[in-house]
């Protein structure tokens, strides 16, 4: 295309903005590798976009404010470009449906978790017809093979499993992305060696129950008659793809602790590339909430698991999840969760405050629903047990020599390049000399701080084989 050759023929861009976790992440890859397929380029000015793209999340109550407050700057842009063309995708979009345009009547395209492969063809109908609206409730089959605009060169999101199975009284997933469909075995194993092939070195497969991978594959199987060994498929999943040639590191999140299986932990321990990593969420340490919870697991049986994994695998980093003021969480119940907490040594936790998602079994209990004022008080106890394990973990790595996957200068100083070491961990090193992204290189650990630790770089390991300019591809 020329660019000279006017307004009338510029190359239209688009703009996304991803909302939540790191389902969404990729799907925001996946929506752009439609737009680009379809002839758009990319833009980070939102002023310079043809197509705005909200991809939404519904797990906790702000994540539906945020989106509300976007959508009314956006309706300022939109009056004065009425060209614009806004979609609203993912997770709110399923949970919330006629209402978006209700609420946001300029809103073009609502497209829903089940259907995202169709964003471009919805636009066109847009375009013709007016806004349109297209939930699903169900996805057919695992959307392989859509394409994707990866974001970064040297690592990549590799989704095994959509939806989810389980019930956790707290949680919305469930009833927004459908039940669990995982994604064939060669399919996956496929996937990451042409992710290996174009340079990739660390993958990170996703799922929302990660270690009951494969169960609806072999009940398939069974179901057309074929005998199948009754071996747990993930464990075997990881095991193929840190087989696989160029791959170095391994990450997955998210398992869950009922089904985290004595398998899974001797795979990560015999895999060289499964990085020494694992993302346990214990949601609440009293047995009494995990109950109401159904969660499947008492806090003893998690922290026995998670002894049987540090004794298989000596230096694993963990890190969790936990619900503060889940409806009719008492003091008791709360000083549990700190015991939990402390006796299981996390190298970080992500806290969130309980926020009742309508629809799930939890939301109904609103007599029990805890006073603000005393979950801000725990959130903040319970912040104070976290930092305090995470430095404790830290500074033992002090003076210590890891390896680390260069990620780019500090978000705070750009003097400063950080990488993460296959404990996950974020460092922050001075080089001499700029050192491009998706390197390894060996660092010796000098500070320890909560959220990362300071080094010193001693050398480099590897140099990147990825390619900068990432084209467009099915992987
Ligand atoms: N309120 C607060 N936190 C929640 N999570 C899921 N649902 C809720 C909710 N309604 C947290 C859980 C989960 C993480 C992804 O989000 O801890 O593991
Ligand atoms: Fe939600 Fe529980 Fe499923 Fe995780 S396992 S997505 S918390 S229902």
């Amino acid at each position: 295309m020329n660019p000279d050759s006017g307004p009338e023929s510029r190359q239209k861009r688009y703009f996304v903005r991803t909302y939540g976790c790191q389902m969404n992440e990729h799907d925001s890859e996946r929506i752009a590798g439609l737009l680009e397929a379809d002839g758009l380029g990319v833009t980070n000015d939102l002023a310079q976009a043809d197509v705005v793209v909200l991809n939404t999340c519904c797990i906790r109550e702000n994540a539906d404010n945020k989106l509300y407050g976007h959508l009314g700057g956006l309706k300022t842009l939109k009056d004065s470009r009425p060209d614009l063309q806004i979609v609203v995708s993912g997770c709110l979009a399923q949970k919330d449906e006629a209402l978006i345009q209700t609420r946001a009547p300029f809103v073009d395209v609502v497209v829903g978790t089940h259907n995202v492969g169709r964003t471009v063809e919805l636009l066109h109908e847009a375009k013709v017809a007016g806004p349109v609206m297209e939930i699903l409730t169900e996805s057919e089959a695992f959307p392989s093979a859509l394409p994707v605009r990866r974001d970064l060169g040297w690592s990549a999101w590799v989704t095994i499993q959509i939806g989810c199975d389980n019930n956790c009284a707290f949680c919305i997933v469930p009833s927004v992305r459908g039940r669990e469909i995982s994604r064939p075995f060669d399919d996956v194993v496929a996937g990451v060696e042409a992710l290996a092939g174009a340079g990739v070195v660390e993958v990170t497969l996703l799922g929302q129950n990660v270690n009951s991978y494969g169960r609806d594959l072999s009940m398939a199987r069974r179901a057309a008659g074929e005998s199948v060994a009754a071996r747990p498929l993930f464990a075997e999943l990881l095991r193929a793809v840190g087989a696989v040639e160029g791959i170095r590191r391994v990450r997955y999140t998210s398992p869950h602790p009922k089904d985290f299986r004595p398998e899974t932990i001797a795979a990560m321990a015999e895999t060289p590339a499964v990085c020494d990593h694992l993302h346990l969420p214990l949601q609440s340490g009293s047995d009494r909430t995990l109950a109401a919870m159904h969660r499947g697991y008492t806090a003893q049986r998690y922290l026995d698991k998670l002894a049987a994994a540090r004794r298989a695998i000596p230096d694993l980093a963990v890190t969790t999840d936990i619900i503060v003021g889940f409806p009719g969480e008492t003091e008791d119940d709360f000083e549990r969760t700190l015991e939990v907490v402390a006796a299981g040594e996390y190298d970080s936790a992500y806290t969130f405050i309980y926020s009742p998602r309508t629809g799930t079994e939890a939301a109904e209990r609103s007599q029990d629903f805890v006073p603000a004022e005393v979950v801000s008080d725990r959130f903040e106890r319970l912040r104070i047990v976290v930092e305090r394990s995470a430095l404790a973990r830290h500074e033992a790595r002090v003076g210590r020599v890891e390896e680390v996957l260069v990620e780019g200068p500090s978000k705070k100083d750009s003097g400063v390049l950080t990488g993460r070491t296959g404990q996950n961990k974020l460092v922050h090193f001075v080089s001499p000399d700029p050192l491009a992204v998706g390197s390894f290189a060996e660092v010796r650990v000098t500070r320890a701080a909560p959220h990362h630790l300071r080094g010193e770089l001693l050398e480099v390991t590897a140099r990147p084989r990825h390619r900068t300019r990432i084209p467009v591809a099915s992987l």
